[in-house]
């Protein structure tokens, strides 16, 4: 292996990372709110060197972590890596060591089985610290002032990239998947911090199958564990075929909790094969949870079991509804809207209960393309949606909400994205009227160059 690869299309275009750590003032267009005081981080895939596998994926690429600073109207840029045990092992090396996940097969024999942490999926604010997160291994805490890498959290083992923040309690409500000592094992574990940050309770349950479980759901009362067809396989990985890939023949299952009830307790609900990477709530109503997510009909981007490549598909936000009080496990389904798209958000405010106000990135040309060309605000409570589209070639983030104030109204506030531009091959963030997304952005600050796709980002007030 000499690192070189064929031109993939993970490190094409604005997927292709930017290997630069810089500090920019951005020049403001419009007007940025006084009222808007704060910082919006995001993070994505980033990779440090150039990819030992032909077949890199999107998702394993080293974290790096971009911070637009907003304050009195001006916007300041920072990006550093995640500097993940990976991350120096490789820079002190000077090339990629690891395979794409840590696969043995394409790893350096000397770092088989070593931590292969990339910390590229979400950067979130619990307890007072900024956490970079990835799937399968602990939160990486970083400095929210300086981005400086501090170091893993130990939350008991593995965690999630989607933690759930309790608005009532403060608690941060996780799970992990194909936790235990071996690879791709069943086993799910359930873990709860309170407002803290120390862990008050971990326990480990079995799941059907051994699933990518990318996101979860959490009520004031339940907790939602969704085991989807995307299966994890070592068997598979050790001969040549995909780690991950795609089972329609096994069903779609929901294991469904008491927040506070033993794991023990848990029923699984049932529906046809389907994908969710994304969640935007879930709340109860008489003896019911409701739970909006982005639904796939087959998982996106990855292969078939054989390694021939996976189907197509969109995702639409869809209503899954489960009757606690029925002896029926089988989840109803109902599609709440025709816009194609991903990075379901809302008024986190209003987290585990019922809302009125979302927003996604919408795929208005493309749908399936997992670029979002347009940002759409749907009010659940009256079916409308309204949507902002960027011209052809360009693309923008998942849309991400701060209200105007602690007590503002559900959804009264802004949206702050990124964007990309094709035709100028750089990056701008963006500042909407939360509930007037169709009138485009009041304020633009211009990046002097791009920041590559990425998957989530939060804001955090200055305060
Ligand atoms: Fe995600």
């Amino acid at each position: 292996m000499d690192g070189s690869v064929r031109i993939n299309p993970y490190l094409d275009g604005n997927f292709a990372p930017v290997r630069s750590e810089d500090d920019f003032d951005l020049t403001v267009v419009g007007e940025v709110p006084d009222a808007l005081a704060g910082t919006l981080y995001r993070t994505g895939p980033n990779p440090q060197f150039d990819p030992r596998d032909g077949n890199h994926h999107w998702f394993a690429g080293d974290g790096m972590v971009h911070a637009f600073q907003v304050d009195g109207g001006k916007v300041r840029y920072r990006n550093r890596y995640v500097r993940t045990p990976k991350w120096l092992a490789e820079n002190a090396a000077g090339k990629a060591l690891f395979g794409t996940f840590g696969n043995p097969m394409t790893t350096d024999p000397d770092f088989i089985g070593k931590d292969s942490g990339v910390a590229n999926t979400n950067i979130v604010f619990h307890a007072g610290k900024l956490l970079a997160l990835e799937e399968a291994h602990s939160p990486f805490e970083m400095d929210a002032a300086t981005l400086d890498s501090k170091g893993y959290l130990d939350f008991g083992g593995k965690f999630t990239a989607h933690p759930k923040f309790d608005p009532v309690t403060g608690e941060m409500v996780f799970f992990s998947y194909s936790t235990g000592v071996m690879p791709f094992s069943n086993t799910v574990s359930y873990g709860v911090a309170d407002a803290s940050g120390k862990l008050t309770r971990r326990q480990d349950f079995e799941a059907p199958y051994c699933s990518m479980i990318h996101d979860f759901m959490v009520t004031r009362g339940h907790v939602l564990f969704p085991v989807l067809p995307l299966t994890g396989s070592m068997q598979r990985a050790m001969q040549g075929l995909p780690p991950f890939a795609w089972e329609p023949e096994k069903p779609a299952m929901v294991g469904v909790m008491a927040r506070d009830a033993d794991v023990s307790t848990m029923r699984w609900f049932t529906a046809p094969a389907c994908y969710v990477f994304h969640p935007m709530n879930a709340w109860e109503e008489r003896g019911k949870i409701h739970a909006d997510v982005m639904r796939y009909d087959t998982a996106p981007l990855f292969p078939l079991a054989d390694g021939s490549p996976g189907r197509k598909s969109a995702a639409y936000l869809t209503r899954w509804v489960f009757d606690l009080n029925s002896d029926s496990d089988v989840i109803h389904e109902e599609q709440s809207d025709d816009l194609a798209g991903e990075f379901p958000r809302f008024d986190e405010r209003f987290a585990m209960g019922a809302y009125r106000h979302g927003w996604i990135g919408g795929q208005s040309r493309r749908p399936g393309d997992i670029r979002t060309d347009s940002l759409a605000h749907l009010d659940l409570k009256t079916g409308a949606r309204t949507t902002w589209v960027l011209p052809e070639g360009d693309y923008v983030s998942e849309p991400v909400f701060t209200p105007r104030s602690a007590t503002a109204d559900e959804g009264d506030g802004w949206i702050t994205a990124v964007a990309y531009r094709g035709e100028n091959d750089r990056s701008e963030l963006l500042v909407f009227e939360a509930q007037d997304i169709a009138a485009g952005p009041i304020a633009t600050a211009l990046m002097p160059r791009r920041v590559p796709f990425g998957f989530h980002g939060n804001w955090v007030n200055a305060a």
